[in-house]
């Protein structure tokens, strides 16, 4: 049978207050609890409830996506994360892949990333830092279950989602992530953006398949059988769900809303549009405000990618308005294919007109640093290219420059600096590129020409064995940019971002700044330039693409071993 859309009401999410009131009006660091628990979710009205694993203050209070955090720029925010997952997962689980290993042990390995976030290391969810219920095992990096986040970072929009070895795509199925802001009020509210709870929103949307008994759906059979019995690397579902309803509707006045929208599907591109011609109005992007604000009809976003857009209902010209998404899947798709256009949800618009006291200004957040490639003290060229074992078709791993996960780090960036970052994408999928702890701007993209000769002098280096390692240098990557065409980088993407959408047969440039972004941030920790802790402690951070999990390999610090997977 099929669902019928738009009969449920589209949910909030629980709030939690990352921050504390003293008496006195102070504020001081919160102190929060935030577990994973075993619980039963309702997907849409005619859908049985679902097992699910959700974050929640409480195993009663546990949603899908789970609570949204709201911390306050420069009060810290801890959280103390546990798990209650049951010893065994609710979805396939391959371990034939690099994984979080119990040895004897039973459980569910989970280990929290708030994404965007800038944070320790020791607090960033380093995917080797998971633990199973009661601490039965725990992964080599490991240390506390308690982290701290500081929230010395501009006001934006962030998330936190599972980021275990092996296991993330999952664990974020089963339902482990959800929405957290950063906010400060002293330069938002002049913005006059629409606010309050009412008129302010989060959206959280991805795809999943249910089972007749509402049971989550993964497809058990891996790509690769003989190599990988159950991983598939990517993952698309049939019903698309905002904050944990099918095709949900949400009655709007006649007036402005903001949306602060976050794709968290595993694979799933959204491209989206409003019916009836409304436009949307973008203010910020991944943690960051845009320096002015940017109309469009529509947008592409990635897994992982945010979009802050307003809406403005006073233009609808119907009660109903469809939010939509055309986009094929896997994105980009063939050449040429056309892309059912399928519903996300409906807003049912008020018949009243009223007086609408938000605006939004052209103007946003001008004073963060304009992007300058002079600042550049160093320029990295990243190729990945996906690698096949035994012959068989279908890629079984993705390299960066050639080099493993298990590899030594490659990239080990200064605090304090900038970096131009050529991300080179030799295959055929688009690859939302995501890094943690600094932010980058997008100077370009370009395509590059004769892309196989380009794969053929990778594929040099497939087994990843040290000596005849080839990289992008290595193969002529100046050669193959040569005459290459630019391609446009929307607007909206022009700003301090964490994620950019890099496509298939193109080089991205990025500004990478491993700096705060307001430097008086730094100046108050009475360090200069650099970020308000130290960032070589601790196991390291990861850059990695946010297309379920598909490669290794990955990432930074100044010291320590790190790594990751895509
Ligand atoms: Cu969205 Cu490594 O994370």
């Amino acid at each position: 049978g099929r669902l019928e859309k738009f009969v449920d009401e589209l949910p909030d999410m629980p709030v939690l207050r990352g921050y504390g009131v003293a008496e006195g009006g102070n504020l001081v660091a919160g102190e929060l609890t935030v577990g994973m628990h075993d619980t039963m979710w309702k997907f849409h009205r005619d859908l049985p409830a679902t097992r699910v694993f959700a974050y929640g203050a409480s195993k009663e209070t546990a949603t899908v996506p789970g609570p949204t955090i709201v911390a306050m720029k420069g009060v810290p925010t801890r959280v103390t994360w546990t798990n209650h997952l049951p010893p065994r997962h609710i979805l396939p689980w391959d371990r034939s892949l690099a994984t979080a290993r119990l040895g004897n042990a039973t459980g569910v390995p989970t280990v929290a990333h708030l994404h965007g976030g800038v944070q320790q290391s020791t607090s960033d969810g380093h995917s080797m830092a998971w633990f199973t219920s009661g601490f039965a095992a725990t992964g080599p990096h490991f240390s506390s279950p308690a982290y701290e986040y500081p929230n010395q970072q501009p006001p934006g929009n962030l998330w936190y989602h599972d980021h275990a070895m092996g296991l993330t795509r999952v664990n974020i199925l089963a339902g482990l992530l959800g929405a957290y802001r950063v906010v400060d009020p002293a330069t938002e509210a002049p913005l006059g953006l629409p606010s309050g709870a009412e008129f302010d929103r989060n959206l959280v949307l991805f795809d999943r398949d249910f089972m007749r008994d509402g049971a989550l759906f993964m497809n058990a059979t891996g790509n690769n059988p003989d190599v990988h019995p159950q991983w598939q690397p990517e993952y698309f579902g049939a019903v698309v769900v905002a904050n944990g309803k099918a095709w949900p509707f949400l009655r709007v006045r006649r007036r402005r809303y903001r949306f602060r929208i976050l794709n968290a599907s595993n694979a799933r591109f959204f491209r989206l549009s409003l019916s009836g011609g409304l436009r949307f109005v973008h203010v910020g992007s991944d943690s960051v405000y845009l320096a002015r604000s940017v109309p469009t009809e529509g947008f592409l976003l990635a897994p992982s990618e945010m979009a802050d857009v307003v809406v403005d209902f006073a233009g609808a010209m119907h009660d109903a308005v469809t939010l939509r998404s055309d986009a094929p899947a896997p994105y980009p798709g063939d050449p040429g294919e056309k892309a059912d256009t399928v519903a996300v949800m409906k807003f049912v618009v008020a018949s009243k007109p009223e007086h609408d006291p938000s605006t939004v200004p052209a103007t946003l957040m001008p004073r963060y640093p304009k992007p300058d490639a002079r600042e550049a003290v160093v320029t990295r060229h990243i190729a990945m290219y996906e690698y096949t074992k035994n012959g068989t078709d279908e890629p079984t791993h993705l390299y960066l420059n050639g080099a493993a996960y298990t590899d030594p780090v490659t990239e080990t960036p200064r605090e304090g600096t900038s970096e131009l970052w050529e991300v080179i994408n030799l295959t055929d999928d688009n690859h939302p590129l995501h890094v943690h702890l600094a932010v980058f701007t997008v100077l370009k993209q370009r395509s590059l020409r004769r892309v196989d000769e380009f794969r053929d002098c990778m594929r040099g280096s497939a087994s990843g064995g040290a000596g005849g390692r080839n990289d992008a240098v290595a193969c002529g990557m100046q050669r193959h940019l040569a005459g290459g065409r630019r391609h446009v980088v929307p607007r909206q993407e022009r700003g301090w971002k964490n994620v950019f959408k890099v496509r298939p047969s193109t080089v991205a440039t990025l500004l990478v700044r491993f700096k705060p972004l307001e430097e008086s941030s730094a100046t108050a920790s009475g360090k200069s330039g650099g970020f308000p802790f130290d960032v070589t402690a601790g196991p390291g951070y990861v850059y990695h693409c946010h297309v379920s999990i598909k490669q290794r390999k990955p990432l930074l610090n100044s010291q320590a071993p790190s790594s990751f997977t895509c």
